[in-house]
């Protein structure tokens, strides 16, 4: 009842923030109503449209009322086809992610990856309609998250409420929709007891005002594999080819042990799996017959590491192997995958969109100019929800002890905290107001800094973190490293 009575103040209240600004007047009434999975009404009453005002930002025509429902993605037992209402999502987050419009064989494939994933799923509807207008059974809005278990660091995995599949469609962008389902959302993932939410972004302007954080980068490279590509020590090259199919069971298997080792990585989605078998090629929604797959085996013999890739073509200059999916559990695997990918005759250059912003790579070749990084892109975006809950998770591998002074515009996990650390495990207790913070930052900030990623120096020099003890910024990146720098192969 507390949540229920958050979210609803959630949405008035911040709705009837937003109108005056989109100009659409005031909302009258709204309510959420988690037991029943249905959302009642958002009422918004319609005022002056602001078409023409010039804004390239905003687009608001007659507004009407909005309903809300979460629901479960569902494949109706009696067609075997899913049912209208996921459907209808579907088509929504197709526009909104400028996707084409699937064949019927490729959306029930989406949808029970979906279900595989246990995504829940929130869709808003108009009640308005116009003739020859997209149907009002197919939301203007969308929004999902679901649960997966993340390595806060030395191998500890705790439950993350991820975020996905976010959009607004033009013709409603701009009416608070992202925002009241984003601060309904967290409220809820809140009192539901997570520690952090999740999510990755498509364009980096958004999501810092809902208080999340950076947390983990990826690089995307271009290997020269040309002759004279060379490794400063021989790698074991324990590996062999396989059927992409092989890695069905393999695969999900070695990335769980990758993802003990790796701080940031999460568990990931079927997607993942269906793309390194070659099951499905996520532009056609359709089978991959091109795509091969390789097994690195430690000395017992056991699988440790994988890549999935496809030749991208003889019309390519230099030919090029593109990466699919790569994943070593141990070092050894990761060099010998390498060494093998270097040894495909017919191609000099190997791309992988998703490597680590700091992998061994360069440093295992003669030549580390052979590693080309084109684009260096966020990932992982961090929202605290619990400051003590989240602190207290993680390994604290440097004593110490730093208080912080936390700001969350959206009152849902700011304050004072101190945080001592015994160089293993860290108490996180909350501190008065006569305790001088050492440090004062955003909750977006504090999100940059869980997994080590980001540096609190840095941070400070670009005044995104207020240093009040001189040298606590020092210290601060000293507690906060995890060891290793945090990658998570993963986008969702
Ligand atoms: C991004 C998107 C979801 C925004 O939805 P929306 O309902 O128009 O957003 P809201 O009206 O609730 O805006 C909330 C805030 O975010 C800001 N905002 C919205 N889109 C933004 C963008 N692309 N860049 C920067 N700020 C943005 C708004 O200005 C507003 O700021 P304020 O409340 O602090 O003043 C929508 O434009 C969309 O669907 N885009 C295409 C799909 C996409 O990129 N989805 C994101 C997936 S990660």
């Amino acid at each position: 009842m507390v949540a229920d009575s958050l979210l609803e103040f959630g949405i008035a209240e911040l709705l009837n923030n937003y109108a005056p600004d989109c100009r659409l007047g005031k909302v009258w009434g709204a309510s959420v109503t988690r037991q029943t999975g249905v959302r009642r009404p958002v009422f918004v009453e319609p005022q002056q449209s602001r078409m023409g005002a010039g804004s390239d930002l905003d687009y608001c025509g007659c507004v009407t009322n909005y309903r809300f429902e979460d629901f479960k993605p569902t494949i109706d037992e009696s067609t075997g086809e899913p049912d209208e209402r996921t459907k209808g999502y579907f088509a929504s987050t197709s526009v909104g992610f400028h996707d084409a419009r699937s064949t019927d064989a490729a959306l029930k494939g989406r949808v029970e990856r979906a279900i595989a994933d246990g995504r829940n799923l929130t869709a808003v509807y108009a009640d308005q309609e116009y003739d020859h207008g997209l149907d009002s059974s197919i939301p203007v809005a969308t929004f999902a998250w679901f649960e997966k278990l993340v390595n806060v660091g030395g191998g500890r995995l705790v439950p993350g409420h991820l975020i996905t599949w976010i959009t607004v469609r033009p013709t409603h962008r701009r009416r608070g929709l992202l925002r009241s389902m984003m601060t309904t959302d967290l409220a809820e993932a809140k009192a539901n007891g997570y520690p952090f939410a999740a999510l990755t972004a498509t364009e980096g302007g958004i999501y810092s005002r809902f208080g999340f954080g950076v947390a983990t980068w990826s690089h995307s490279i271009e290997v020269d594999t040309s002759p004279g590509f060379k490794m400063v020590r021989e790698p074991d090259r324990r590996v062999e080819m396989c059927l992409p199919s092989e890695l069905r069971e393999l695969a999900p298997e070695i990335y769980d042990r990758f993802m003990r080792t790796s701080p940031g990585a999460m568990q990931r989605q079927q997607t993942y799996i269906e793309r390194a078998t070659g099951a499905l090629n996520t532009e056609t929604g359709e089978e991959d017959r091109g795509v091969r797959a390789a097994l690195h085996f430690d000395e017992q013999g056991e699988p440790d590491g994988y890549v999935s890739y496809k030749f991208a073509g003889w019309s390519k200059t230099p030919p090029t192997v593109d990466l699919i999916d790569f994943v070593a559990v141990t070092d050894a695997a990761y060099a010998s995958l390498w060494s093998f990918l270097a040894a495909i005759d017919l191609s000099t250059r190997v791309t992988f969109g998703e490597s680590a912003e700091y992998s061994p790579l360069p440093w295992l070749l003669t030549d580390s100019r052979r590693v080309k990084t084109v684009a260096t892109e966020d990932n992982i975006w961090i929202r605290i929800l619990d400051v003590k809950a989240a602190l207290e998770a993680r390994p604290w591998y440097v004593p110490g002890t730093l208080t912080i002074d936390i700001d969350d515009s959206l009152d849902l996990a700011g304050g004072r905290f101190t945080i001592t650390s015994d160089g293993e495990s860290a108490e996180v207790t909350p501190a008065s107001e006569s305790t001088p913070a050492d440090l004062g930052l955003g909750i977006a900030e504090l999100g940059s800094l869980y997994f080590g990623g980001a540096d609190p120096v840095i941070l400070a020099r670009a005044g995104r973190i207020d240093e009040q003890t001189p040298g606590a910024a020092v210290l601060a990146s000293a507690m906060f490293s995890l060891g290793r720098a945090p990658y998570s192969p993963n986008g969702f």
